[in-house]
């Protein structure tokens, strides 16, 4: 009655695709064992020293699975051991992996009686406690794996999934603090036509790249018009780092999610590497502490390891 999960760290919006584009990453991800209990109720334990939350009501993971036992008719609970593997607040997934494992392991507990989508819904309960937005462009490919598309959230959602080209993502976390809240809250609440246009149909592009392995026009389609010229001022050195990163060959990338995480998507390996560390000098330069992160896409969303 125990299960091990990794769940996966995650870049969302993809540049032009804000609220609805995802990726899912081999690398970091969370760890989490999941006990099924007669007695109802749950209890979080976390194995790391990040000292988060442990009251269900105020956990990603633990909201995710509140609204998951709601649905569930037999009295049944959980014991939860989370060691986190992704930094909370690094704008690759964090809490996402945490309500996105946690409802994957329930599942499976549960004879796999609910599917992704009805998982994906559980879990954006508690996208909604992190950042204060229902969006579930972190937990798609958190759940479904690869790139995900979220068509729409009303009146029912709507993913769209697809195994993108072997491509290797480098990510840069700059030990600074971008929290999602205030990132938002810098976006204009209207958008002018024409930079519309220019978005969506990056939007289209991307997809289209990415569906036909053209990494010249998934270099190209990857530019925001809209979001990252607005939180652009939240993270230093983003414009220096954009430039390194194509000199040393990245095919194009920008804010991972809210921030303050850097991505950008890479044709091999070598080249990702390369790339990480023109990401690295730059905040090596500004005197910011920073990790670095390659690894390729993921085929794979949460899943169970053991048990
Ligand atoms: N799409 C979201 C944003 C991701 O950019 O605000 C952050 O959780």
């Amino acid at each position: 009655m125990t299960v091990t999960v990794h769940s996966p760290a995650t870049l969302s919006n993809l540049g032009c695709g804000f609220d609805v584009l995802g990726m899912a990453l081999s690398q970091p991800y969370d760890i989490i064992r999941l006990t099924r209990t007669a007695q109802p109720g749950l209890v979080i334990r976390h194995l790391d020293d990040y000292d988060l939350p442990t009251d269900p009501a105020r956990n990603v993971a633990g909201v995710a699975l509140l609204a998951l036992l709601a649905a569930v008719p037999e009295t049944v609970g959980f014991e939860v051991e989370i060691t986190k593997g992704i930094r909370p607040g690094s704008g690759i997934g964090s809490s996402s992996a945490s309500a996105a494992g946690a409802v994957v392991g329930a599942n499976a507990l549960l004879n796999n009686r609910f599917n992704k989508l009805e998982l994906v819904e559980f879990a954006m309960a508690g996208e909604a406690l992190a950042s204060g937005a229902r969006h579930a462009d972190n937990l798609a490919p958190a759940i479904f794996g690869g790139f995900t598309l979220v068509r729409a959230l009303l009146p029912k959602l709507d993913i769209v999934a697809l195994l993108p080209p072997p491509l290797w993502v480098a990510v840069v976390h700059p030990q600074i603090t971008v929290r999602t809240a205030d990132a938002r809250a810098v976006l204009p609440a209207t958008v002018p036509l024409a930079l519309a246009v220019r978005q969506w149909a990056n939007v289209g592009g991307l997809v289209a790249g990415l569906l036909t392995h053209d990494f010249e026009l998934i270099g190209r389609a990857l530019e925001d018009y809209i979001v990252e010229p607005a939180r652009a001022a939240l993270i230093p050195g983003l414009a220096e780092a954009r430039a390194r990163a194509l000199a040393a060959g990245a095919l194009g990338g920008g804010i991972s999610g809210s921030g303050p995480s850097l991505f950008m998507l890479n044709a091999d390996e070598a080249t990702a590497h390369a790339v990480a560390a023109a990401l690295g000098s730059v905040f090596q330069e500004l005197g910011i502490d920073f990790n670095l992160h390659v690894g390729p896409v993921a085929a794979e969303g949460a899943r169970v390891v053991e048990g």
